[in-house]
C-alpha cells in the first residue's frame, strides 16, 4: 500500500514530509517523492525517484528550504514498474497541479484515452497520472470544486492529496476505500495515509470516511461529504505510540493483515470482472487465445502457503478449464525432470516473488519450453521479471512471516485464472461463471462477518492452547485448506499440527487420535458432507475434541461434534476463501496464548531466498 503525507503551515515542509514518509515505511514501498510550492509560490517543485527514502533525503538536502506547503508519497507499485517516472507525485501538463494517490483507479485506461483525446500528454504507466490531468481539465478557478467534479468520474479506490500552484496555502484531499487522516496542528495542518506519520506533530486527528473531501489551509480544515454538505468531524485523540500505530492499533501485524483481507480481495478483484456477463478481464495476460486452447497440461508450483493456494487452484482450473493440473512443491519440481513442452502452462505462485526454490522451478520450466505465468504480490520482483506473464495480487505488503492476506488473494487469482481460461477455451458454463463472479465479489463482506464473530475460535484457542498435537481434516477442497490451517498453527504456535485427508485417517493416522486431541474438521463441501460426517464420527469414537468449520445451515453437525464455527453461505468452490479465516485466527490466538513471537516466529524468514 502506498503512503501519503501532506503539510501546510509555518515550518519547512520538506523535512516534515520526509519524516512523515519515514513513519510509513513499514507499509512497504519501492519509490518515493515530494512536491512543494517553492517559497515564492512561483512554481511546484517535484523531487521523486525509485528506491528508498534515504536516497530521496540525500538528494533533497537543499531542496526548496523555504517551502511551507507540500505533499509526499511512498509508492507500492501496482500499475507500472518501480522507476523514477512512475513514482509519485504526478503533475498535469501545465505543472500547476501535483497529486499523490493511494489506491487503484479501475477506469484509468478510459479516462487516459479521453484525456489524451483532449490533448493531455502522459509520461508514466500509472493509473494515478490521470488524476492531475483530470483536475487540470475540470479546473475553473476553484480547486475544491475541480476535485469534487473529478472524483465523480472515478471508479475504484483512492486517497489523494492535491496541490495547486494557483491556490497556494491550500490542499484538497479526498478518500474512497483507501485510508486518509487529518492531523490538526497550531497554525499548521497535516494529512497522511496513517496515524504514525502525524504523531510527532499532533495527536488530534480527523479520521476521514469514504466519500469525504477535505479543504485544508494552515488555520482551517473543512470536511464535506459526498453530497457536498459540510461535515462536523469529531476530533479523534490518538493514544497510541507510533510503533503501535503502524499496526493500526492491532497487537501484531498478522492480526492486522488477517483483518485487511476484505480490502486486499477487493483490490485484487478491482477492474478484473464483469459479473453481469460472466467475464473475467485480465488485460495483463499476453498468453493468446490460440495458445490457451492448445494448453494440454498445467503445472502449479510454489512453496508453503503459496503451494496450498495452488492445491485449490488445481480444483478450480480442472473444473473450469478442463485441463489436467499437477501441483508440485517447487523444491521437488525442479529436480523431477518434468515432462513439459510449448503446450504446457506453468503457474508459479509466490507472495514475495523472491523464493529461491520457486524461482529455480520456474526457470526449469522455461528451459523445458513451457509458458510461465507468475502470480505474485510484488511488482517487478525476480519471479515477476522472469515469467512470461504476471497476474499480480494487490494485497499490499505482507509484514508478518505467516502469510494470510497473500493466501486469500492468491486464491482469488486462481479463480480469476480458471474462469478466464474457461472462457478462452470454450469450456465455460456462462450461468455458473456469473454465479461465481457474483460470489467472488461478495467474499470480502463475508470475511468481515467471520471476523466480527471470532469469539468461538478465540475461546477454543484458549481452551486447547496447551495441546501437544492437533489434526486438521477435510475432503477435496477442504483437505487443501486444512493443509494451510495446519501450517499456520505449526509455524506460529509451535504446536505439532497435521492435516489429513479425512477419508485416509483410518489407514493409519487414526492410531494417533486419542482422548482430548483437538481435531479441526472442515465440512464445507455439500456433495460429500455425509462422508465427512462419517469421518468425524471415527475420530469422535476415539474421544477426540472436534471443532467443525461449516456453512450456516449445515444442521447435521451439531449432534456429532463438540463445536461448530459457522461460515457464511457461498458457492462450494469459493468456500476455501472463507474456511481459511477461522484457521488463521485459531493459529493467531493459540500463539498469543502461548506467548509466541507471532510476527517473527523462530527459525523462519518472510522470504526464503536460499535453497
Ligand atoms: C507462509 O505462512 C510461510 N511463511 C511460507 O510457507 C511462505 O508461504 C513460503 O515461504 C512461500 O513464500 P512466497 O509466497 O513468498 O514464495
Amino acid at each position: 500500500m502506498c503512503g501519503i503525507v501532506g503539510y501546510l503551515g509555518h515550518q519547512q515542509a520538506v523535512p516534515i514530509l520526509l519524516e512523515g514518509l519515514a513513519r510509513l515505511e513499514y507499509r512497504g514501498y519501492d519509490s518515493a517523492g515530494v512536491a512543494v510550492l517553492d517559497g515564492n509560490d512561483s512554481m511546484i517543485q517535484v523531487k521523486k525517484q525509485k528506491g528508498k527514502l534515504a536516497g530521496l533525503k540525500t538528494s533533497s538536502n537543499d531542496f526548496c528550504l523555504n517551502a511551507v506547503c507540500g505533499i509526499g508519497h511512498t509508492r507500492w507499485a501496482t500499475h507500472g514498474r518501480p522507476n523514477d517516472v512512475n513514482a509519485h507525485p504526478h503533475t498535469d501538463c501545465t505543472g500547476k497541479f501535483a497529486v499523490v494517490h493511494n489506491g487503484i483507479i479501475e477506469n484509468y485506461m478510459a479516462l487516459r484515452d479521453w484525456l489524451i483525446s483532449r490533448g493531455h500528454v502522459f509520461n508514466s504507466e500509472t493509473d494515478t497520472e490521470v488524476l492531475p490531468h483530470l483536475i487540470e481539465e475540470l479546473y475553473a478557478g476553484d480547486l475544491l470544486e475541480a476535485v469534487r467534479r473529478a472524483i465523480t468520474k472515478l471508479q475504484g479506490s483512492y486517497a489523494m492529496v492535491v496541490l495547486c500552484l494557483d491556490e497556494p496555502g491550500r490542499l484538497v484531499a479526498a478518500r474512497h476505500d483507501s485510508p486518509l487522516v487529518v492531523g490538526l496542528g497550531d497554525g499548521e495542518n497535516f494529512l497522511a495515509s496513517d496515524i504514525p506519520a502525524l504523531l510527532k506533530h499532533t495527536r488530534r486527528t480527523y479520521i476521514l470516511e469514504d466519500g469525504e473531501v477535505v479543504d485544508l489551509t494552515s488555520t482551517e480544515v473543512k470536511v464535506f461529504n459526498g453530497s457536498g454538505d459540510a461535515v462536523e468531524k469529531k476530533v479523534f485523540e490518538v493514544n497510541w505510540e507510533a510503533e503501535q500505530a503502524e499496526k493500526n492499533g492491532y497487537e501484531h501485524f498478522m492480526l492486522k493483515e488477517i483483518h485487511e483481507q476484505p480490502r486486499a480481495l477487493r483490490d485484487t478483484l478491482a477492474g478484473r470482472i464483469n459479473p453481469e456477463v460472466g467475464k473475467v478481464i485480465l488485460n495483463e495476460i499476453t498468453l493468446d487465445e490460440e495458445k490457451l486452447k492448445n494448453i494440454n497440461k498445467i503445472y502449479i508450483t510454489a512453496c508453503g502457503t503459496a503451494y496450498h493456494a495452488g492445491l485449490v487452484g488445481k480444483h478450480v482450473m480442472e473444473k473450469m478449464a478442463r485441463v489436467p493440473v499437477e501441483v508440485d512443491i517447487a523444491s521437488e519440481l525442479r529436480y523431477r525432470n518434468p515432462i513439459m513442452d510449448k503446450n504446457t502452462l506453468v503457474v508459479v505462485i509466490s507472495q514475495s516473488g523472491e523464493t529461491a526454490d520457486t524461482l529455480a522451478a520456474m526457470r526449469e520450466a522455461k528451459r523445458n519450453g513451457a509458458w510461465t505465468l507468475a502470480v505474485t504480490n510484488v511488482v517487478d520482483s525476480s519471479i515477476a521479471r522472469d515469467a512470461d506473464d504476471v497476474l499480480y495480487t494487490w494485497a499490499g505488503p505482507e509484514i508478518a512471516v505467516a502469510s494470510t492476506k497473500a493466501y486469500t488473494t492468491q486464491l482469488m487469482a486462481m479463480y480469476l485464472l480458471g474462469l478466464y481460461m474457461a472462457e478462452k477455451r470454450g469450456t465455460q458454463n456462462v450461468e455458473e461463471a456469473k454465479e461465481l463472479l457474483i460470489g467472488l465479489r461478495e467474499l470480502p463482506d463475508k470475511i468481515e462477518t467471520i471476523l466480527k464473530n471470532g469469539n468461538i475460535i478465540k475461546d477454543f484457542a484458549a481452551q486447547y492452547c496447551s495441546c501437544q498435537s492437533s489434526f486438521f481434516i477435510g475432503r477435496g477442497l477442504d483437505h487443501a485448506v486444512a493443509l494451510e490451517g495446519a501450517l499456520k498453527l505449526k509455524e506460529i504456535s509451535y504446536i505439532h499440527a497435521e492435516a489429513y485427508a479425512a477419508g485416509e485417517l483410518k489407514h493409519g493416522t487414526l492410531a494417533l487420535i486419542v482422548e482430548g486431541v483437538p481435531v479441526i474438521a472442515l465440512a464445507t463441501q455439500q456433495d460429500i458432507i455425509e462422508k465427512m460426517i462419517s469421518n468425524i464420527k471415527e475420530v469422535k469414537a476415539r474421544d477426540a475434541t472436534v471443532l467443525a468449520l461449516a456453512p450456516e445451515g449445515y444442521t447435521g453437525l451439531e449432534q456429532v461434534v463438540d463445536q461448530v464455527a459457522y461460515l457464511p453461505q457461498t458457492h462450494s468452490l469459493l468456500a476455501p476463501v472463507l474456511a481459511v479465516v477461522p484457521q488463521q485466527l485459531l493459529a493467531y490466538y493459540m500463539a498469543v496464548e502461548r506467548g509466541c513471537e507471532v510476527d517473527q516466529p523462530r527459525n523462519l524468514a518472510k522470504s526464503v531466498t536460499v535453497e
